[in-house]
């Protein structure tokens, strides 16, 4: 990211999620702050994704991940966790759409200066910035994220439910685990939704690496490159020997299986983007 300057790839996430909105009606994902968030960059996102109809997948991938780490975290809220903790929250809207509940809390840890334009998006848009949440800066790649957190107001002693949407291709893989990690000591016990890609060779599909080098060339070019890319038994052989005890992984096939699955062309199962959830004990 340069320094100082809010994510782009936060704009270009959200900027998806605006698209599906006005494009799709919000099929996969309904997000009805998504467009008054953006405010003036929501009529030229729209613009972009009906322009460039290759958006299509990324638009229907980045909708699916943030369908299924909302349902479970509506799933964990109903069971009865009440603190949620969106890392590397940029211009996501869960926290300003959940109905308030007796002792909800969530934080929002990203970036200070992504942090900051999001905090005038809100209020630009005249959408309020409920009681129940609290901001956090940090940077995954300095520092201890559990001390900024604990300065924050986050309670390790009670059970966590965690959304880290869009985030680990863009750190080093250090602090993906480092992340991963500090998650897993939490006294209370945490469950985790990421996503996360394989690494381009591992590819078959011509038209899904082309696709996927498409897509770290234009990243690269808004100055946050993919840093991380990770082998799926390799993560899931780590996340257990870090007391993950449950582990669900979706390719893009079982995502579109899940969402979609009336659809006549379907991806194959295999290496891609991932959407993985996992929870301590
Ligand atoms: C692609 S955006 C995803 C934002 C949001 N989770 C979503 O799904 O729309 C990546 C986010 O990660 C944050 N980020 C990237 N590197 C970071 C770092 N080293 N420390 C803290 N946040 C970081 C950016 O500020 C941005 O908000």
């Amino acid at each position: 990211m340069k320094h100082g300057q809010a994510s782009r790839t936060a704009l270009s996430a959200a900027g998806h999620r605006a698209a599906h909105q006005a494009i799709e009606g919000g099929l996969l994902f309904a997000d009805p702050l998504a467009i008054r968030i953006l405010g003036r960059d929501a009529e030229e996102a729209i613009a972009l994704s009906k322009a460039r109809p290759e958006r299509r997948a990324l638009r229907f991938f980045v909708a699916m991940r943030s369908r299924f780490a909302e349902e479970s975290a509506r799933r964990a809220i109903e069971a009865g966790v009440r603190q949620i903790l969106v890392l590397g929250a940029g211009l996501d809207t869960f926290a300003y759409r959940l109905e308030p509940r007796e002792g909800l809390r969530v934080f929002e840890l990203d970036h200070p200066a992504t942090q900051r334009d999001k905090r005038a998006r809100l209020a630009q848009a005249d959408i309020a910035e409920p009681a129940h949440v609290a901001y956090v800066a940090h940077d995954f790649e300095h520092g201890d994220m559990t001390d900024a957190l604990v300065a924050g107001g986050l309670d390790v002693a009670r059970r966590t439910f965690v959304l880290w949407l869009g985030v680990a291709p863009y750190l080093t893989e250090d602090a993906v685990y480092a992340t991963l990690v500090a998650l897993a000591r939490f006294p209370g016990g945490v469950e985790v939704v990421f996503d996360y890609a394989n690494p381009p060779h591992a590819i078959e599909e011509a038209r899904v690496r082309d696709f996927h080098r498409a897509m770290a060339a234009r990243v690269a070019e808004s100055g946050e490159p993919f840093r991380c890319f990770l082998e799926t038994a390799l993560l899931r052989e780590r996340a257990r020997s870090l007391g993950f005890v449950e582990i669900e992984d979706l390719d893009l096939a079982a995502l579109v299986e899940l969402y979609l699955p009336h659809i006549p062309v379907k991806p194959r199962p295999g290496p891609g983007g991932h959407v993985v959830r996992m929870a301590t004990g």
